[in-house]
Formats: C-alpha cells, structure tokens, sequence
C-alpha cells in the first residue's frame, strides 16, 4: 500500500479520487487551498454533492486512511505519489487557464523532501506535462528525484465513485516507463485495462475522449432536430443506431444538450490548440454550434407554443444542474435557458431537488420554488431542463391542474409521448413528432 497526497483533494475530482484510493487501502492525505472546504472535510461534512461519497469519506476518514490539510509540507511528509487535480477552467480566449496547474507544481517543488511522482488527473494542454516538469525541475529545492506521469480521469459527476472503481481503461503517460508503471501498481485490484504511453498522447487521449464523446451528443442533437421535421422518433433512431456494435448505444440521448464543467471546456480548450497550431478544427466547431443552437431551440419551442412570445408569461424551470444526481450548474443549459427567457420577458420559477442552493448567487433573478409542484402552480409552460428521478415519477395529473395551460417542453425527454396526450398535455419533447405529417410530402 502506498503513501499517496491529492492536491485539490477537497474538489470533485480530488476528493473522489482520493477516497477511492483511501478505500482500496493507500494512505491518502487531500491537500486543498481552500481553508473552508478542508474545515468542512475535517467535520465529515462534504464539500459537493456526489452519490455514495460521504458514506466512503467518512469510513476512510474513520479508519484513519484519509485526511485533508491545507499544508504543502504536512501533505507531501511521507508521500511516494502526488496526484494533481486542481481546475484548470477556460481563459478568456478558450485555451486552458493554467495558474492552479503553475502554482500546485511550484508548491509541490518548493515542500517535496523525498522521491516523488507526480501525477496529473487534472485536464489539461498537451504539451503541460512537460512544464510541469520544467516547474518543478526549476523550484525544487534540493536535488529530489521525481518524475511526472499524467493520468487522465474519466469520472462523470453523479457516478463519480462507480466510474472511479470501475474504469474502462486506466490511461498512463511518462518519459519514464517505471514510472508509470509504478503507478499502475496503484489500480492493479481495479482489474481495468491499463495503458501506458507517452505524456502527449496520453493529454491528448483526454481532450479527444471528451471531444468525442460531445461529438456524439451534438450528432444525434442534429438528426433530433431533422427528426422533429420528419416526423421520426430520435429516441427510437437512437435504439436502432445504438445495437450496432460500432457506434454503441452510449451518449445518443438527444436533449437540450451538454453542460458541465468538462465537455464546455475541453471541446473549447481542443479547438484552441488546434487553431494555434495551424489545424482547422471544423468539426469542433460544428459541435459546439449545434450544442448552442439545442438551448436556443428549445427556447424558441416554448415561445411558439405560448404565441410568439415569453414577454409576461410564467415559466416553470425543473432542473438546473447540468445533469441529475449532480449539484454542479457550471455551464449548466439552466443558465442560458433562464436568462434568454427572462430577457423576452418571461417570469422564471425553478426546481431542483438538489443545485436550487447554488440559484442565489447564479440566478439571483429568479424565483426558487420548494418542490416541483410548487413550481408548476400557475405557470404556462413547464420546461424540463435535467433528468433528475424526481421528475419522471411526478404526479402529472397533479401538475396539469396546478397549471395554467397545461404546456411542457421537455429538453430531456423523460416522459412517453402518447401518455402525455392521453393526460391531456400539449407535450413537446426533442426530435420526437408531435403531430403527424403527410407522407405525400416526402414521395417524389
Ligand atoms: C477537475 C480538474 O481535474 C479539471 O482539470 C477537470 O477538467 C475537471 O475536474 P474539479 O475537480 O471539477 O476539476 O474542480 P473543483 O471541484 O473546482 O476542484 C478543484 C480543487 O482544487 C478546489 O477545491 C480548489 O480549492 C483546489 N485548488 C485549486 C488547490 O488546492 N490548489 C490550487 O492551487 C488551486
Ligand atoms: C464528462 C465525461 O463523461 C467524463 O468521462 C469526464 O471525466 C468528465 O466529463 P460529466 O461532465 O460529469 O463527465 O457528465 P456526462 O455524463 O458525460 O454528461 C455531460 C453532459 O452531456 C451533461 O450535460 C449531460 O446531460 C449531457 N448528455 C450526456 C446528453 O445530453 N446526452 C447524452 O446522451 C449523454
């Protein structure tokens, strides 16, 4: 077992990865600048949200496996690994801001006191494991061995723990093989695949992952929208296209498209590199086209079917995380939807069972309602924004007289459309039919 440290160790990634660790039986200290969150940690209070976490935090913590601190040379005492896990969010120009990454590598240089490998999970340039090897090369005080290896994380938020101790693959770049290796001892229970390539290859297998995976997503959003024209079932498109081995069944969800802290800003970050490479990235950018156009789409939905226009109606907003079982609204599709329907005039009110907390300061403008119904009373359409549980099992017969006209338009199309009917709603799902159209049309 191994003496490992998590810089950012308060954050989603960090704290996850560092209690998976801690719970395979490493001991795992979390180091995190912000005072409030290791406060928070230190009293068995989580920071986040994130199904199964508490429970795993406080065994290890219990255990004595994990804790956190604010202090570089407490955390770095006795570790063999340190693992990077800092935010690297989007700069003004797209690219990746890099100061978190900078400053945890002169840190970590300035207080290490014994061999150490340093581990990126953050996302992050290629090219960045090389500085921060020149960082930590020009601020180490004394001649202390180490080496770096990225490690990408491919955790999802809301399945953070599941995906953390069940990966597809376990991805390892190094200048140095024994390096990597070394760190492939860590996930050897894990009983993943492991690959271990060199530290460009292995940044790069990151961006074009999530890239991919966004591809994805704004693919079956495009043939959702012509689907809506056709007259075809996206979802059932989706069923047929996904049992072809090929393509898969995974992200074909059509909806109000990709939000989070991930795709936003690694497709941007990808396209950035790109371009100030001398590639042309058209593809990426027709991804994050089509994505900003599913949010404005279902805007211009709901003011159709209100007549032409928000100004002065009541609009009820369930969902604002960027995805269910998550708190997290960073780049959430709430955000955009809300403000451009409060610009034409609309009065938002919005659920969420669990991000409503984060509404005050994000959303100052907006009314937060205590549940879902309270939410529906009066309002004239009803916008689905997140797929959280709560939401398909609402009592719809309750919603619809609680209603003032019984609209929903539903960006994540949780709900059967003929039931809807059947219930008497106008029910305007994405890349499903509402109403049915005239073959003679397509023949010829
Ligand atoms: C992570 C990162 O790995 C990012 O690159 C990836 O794209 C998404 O996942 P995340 O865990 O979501 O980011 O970020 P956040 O929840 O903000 O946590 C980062 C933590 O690092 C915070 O708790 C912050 O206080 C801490 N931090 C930041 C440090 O401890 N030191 C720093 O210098 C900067
Ligand atoms: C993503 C990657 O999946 C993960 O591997 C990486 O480490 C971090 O970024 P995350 O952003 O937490 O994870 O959630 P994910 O489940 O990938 O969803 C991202 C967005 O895409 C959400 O807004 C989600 O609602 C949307 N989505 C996902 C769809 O619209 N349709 C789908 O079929 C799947």
């Amino acid at each position: 077992m191994a003496n490992i440290c998590v810089i950012g160790g308060a954050g989603y990634v960090g704290l996850t990865t560092g209690a998976c660790f801690a719970d395979l039986g490493n001991t795992v200290v979390g180091l995190d600048i912000n005072r409030e969150r290791v406060a928070q940690l230190e009293k068995g209070i989580l920071p986040i949200y994130e199904p199964g976490l508490e429970e795993l935090v406080q065994r290890n913590v219990a255990a004595g496996r994990l804790r956190f601190t604010t202090e570089y040379s407490e955390a770095l005492a006795e570790a063999e690994f340190a693992f990077i896990t800092v935010d690297t969010p989007s700069s003004f120009d797209g690219g990746a801001d890099l100061n978190s990454l900078r400053s945890a590598a002169e840190q970590i240089a300035q207080a290490m006191r014994k061999p150490l490998i340093i581990v990126n999970k953050s996302t992050v340039p290629v090219g960045a494991g090389d500085l921060v090897t020149t960082i930590v090369d020009q601020n180490r005080l004394d001649d202390v061995y180490f080496q770096v290896v990225s490690n990408p994380e491919f955790l999802r938020e809301g399945s953070a723990v599941r995906d953390c101790l069940n990966p597809d693959r376990i991805i390892l770049g190094s200048a140095d093989r024994g390096a990597a290796e070394r760190v492939a001892k860590l996930y050897e229970t894990l009983n993943a695949p492991i690959m271990i390539t060199d530290l460009r290859t292995a940044e790069m297998i990151k961006y074009a992952s999530n890239s991919f995976l966004a591809t994805k997503i704004s693919f079956i959003n495009e043939i959702a929208a012509m689907c809506e024209q056709l007259g075809a079932d996206v979802k059932e498109v989706a069923r047929g296209m996904g049992q072809d081995k090929r393509i898969g069944s995974a992200f074909l969800d059509a909806g109000v498209g990709w939000g989070g802290s991930c795709f936003p800003k690694d497709v941007r970050a990808l396209e950035y590199m790109a371009a100030t490479h001398g590639c042309h990235p058209q593809l990426l950018r027709a991804v994050m086209d089509i994505n900003r156009d599913a949010r404005r789409r279902l805007v211009q939905r709901v003011r159709e079917a209100l007549g032409g226009a928000l100004d002065g109606k009541r609009v009820a907003v369930l969902g604002l995380s960027f995805k269910e079982n998550t708190d997290d609204m960073r780049d959430a599709p709430s955000l955009t939807v809300i403000h451009q329907m409060q610009n034409e005039g609309a009065k938002v009110v919005a659920f969420d069972p669990v991000a409503a907390r984060h509404a005050p300061r994000l959303l100052p403008h907006t009314e937060i309602a205590v549940s879902a119904y309270e939410a529906a009373r009066g309002a004239d359409a009803l916008v689905i924004l997140t797929a959280w549980n709560e939401f398909k099992q609402l009592d719809l017969e309750r919603v619809k007289v609680l209603m003032a006209t019984p609209l929903i338009v539903d960006g994540r199309n949780i709900y059967d459309a003929s039931r809807m009917a059947d219930l008497g709603f106008q029910y305007l799902s994405v890349g499903r039919p509402t109403a049915s159209i005239s073959l003679a049309e397509f023949v010829g």
